[in-house]
């Protein structure tokens, strides 16, 4: 259990889902120090109190910050340096589902909204972490995209462009400083239940418990694997990535979806 031990991280989105369940897989795995960042306070200081009572070794800070503007995300790259004199995970995962819409019907203000929160906090987590990594020994870096980066989902084209570019991001991370020790990565989801993914099926259904029963069957269905997927088993993937486990891979996306894209 000692994958991470000595690691400084940062994740985004840590107040919840995704994010939440990686504070607590690297803290199993004795990282010594996370920036814990999300627009939700009190989520953040939930999870930092959770992990103090089950890991008390590792150290945490919570940074409320908004990942789409700049200063905030240059604010908690640097003061996690500042604290703990290092940085060598970032997972910039904070994101949103984006407004439902297809292309025609889409506001471009919405349009311009997703692309700032799901995109524009990406290049900006990589750019201001690989600026300190690139003159410190290297690091790694996970980023969150979809399955939405891998193929088209219908009414969500804002959602959908946003998570592709995230993997053009992350190959270009990847081959401009693969010479400098730092690694990208991406993980591609398919369904799992967190509060984003409820909202997406209360948005899509009305919110009736028996149509939102249905949509999830369907969506199980749709799955090769026939479930949902489980924020723990994204947990698991990120910290292979971030992990020496995966010390030769660069510049990839992982579905890790129950085989949703393979049809
Ligand atoms: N749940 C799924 O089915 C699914 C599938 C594929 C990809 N994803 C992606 O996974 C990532 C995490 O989603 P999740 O499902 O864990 O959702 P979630 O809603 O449970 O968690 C996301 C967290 O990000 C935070 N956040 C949102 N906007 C922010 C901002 N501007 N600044 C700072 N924090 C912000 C939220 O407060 C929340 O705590 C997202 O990028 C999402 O697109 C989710």
């Amino acid at each position: 259990m000692n994958k991470l031990s000595g690691k400084t991280a940062v994740i985004t989105g840590a107040a919840a889902g995704f994010g939440k369940a990686t504070a607590f897989k690297f803290a199993s795995e004795n990282v010594a120090n996370m920036t814990l960042v999300d627009l939700n306070e009190n989520g953040l200081l939930e999870t930092q109190k959770e992990i103090a009572q089950k890991y008390p070794s590792c150290k945490t800070i919570i940074v409320k910050a908004d990942v789409s503007d700049e200063a905030a995300v240059k604010g908690f790259v640097e003061r996690t340096v500042e604290t703990f004199h290092s940085l060598d995970i970032i997972f910039n995962n904070a994101g949103i589902e984006g407004h439902a819409a297809k292309i025609a019907d889409m506001p471009f203000d919405m349009f311009k909204r997703d692309l700032a929160v799901n995109l524009h906090s990406v290049f900006l987590g990589m750019k201001y972490a690989i600026g300190y990594m690139k003159d410190h020994g290297g690091g790694v870096i996970v980023n969150t995209a979809s399955i939405g980066g891998l193929v088209a989902l219908p009414g969500s084209c804002g959602y959908v462009a946003t998570k592709h570019a995230i993997l053009g991001l992350t190959k270009n991370g990847a081959a401009e400083y693969g010479k400098d020790g730092i690694r990208v990565n991406a993980v591609c989801p398919g369904f799992v239940m967190t509060d984003l993914h409820a909202r997406v099926l209360k948005g899509l259904t009305g919110g009736a418990p028996e149509d939102v029963k249905k949509m999830i069957e369907d969506n199980s269905n749709a799955t090769p694997m026939g479930r949902y997927g489980k924020p723990e088993e994204i947990a698991d993937l990120v910290l292979f990535l971030a992990s020496e486990d995966s010390a030769y891979i660069s510049g990839v996306a992982i579905a890790i979806d129950g085989g949703f894209t393979v049809l």
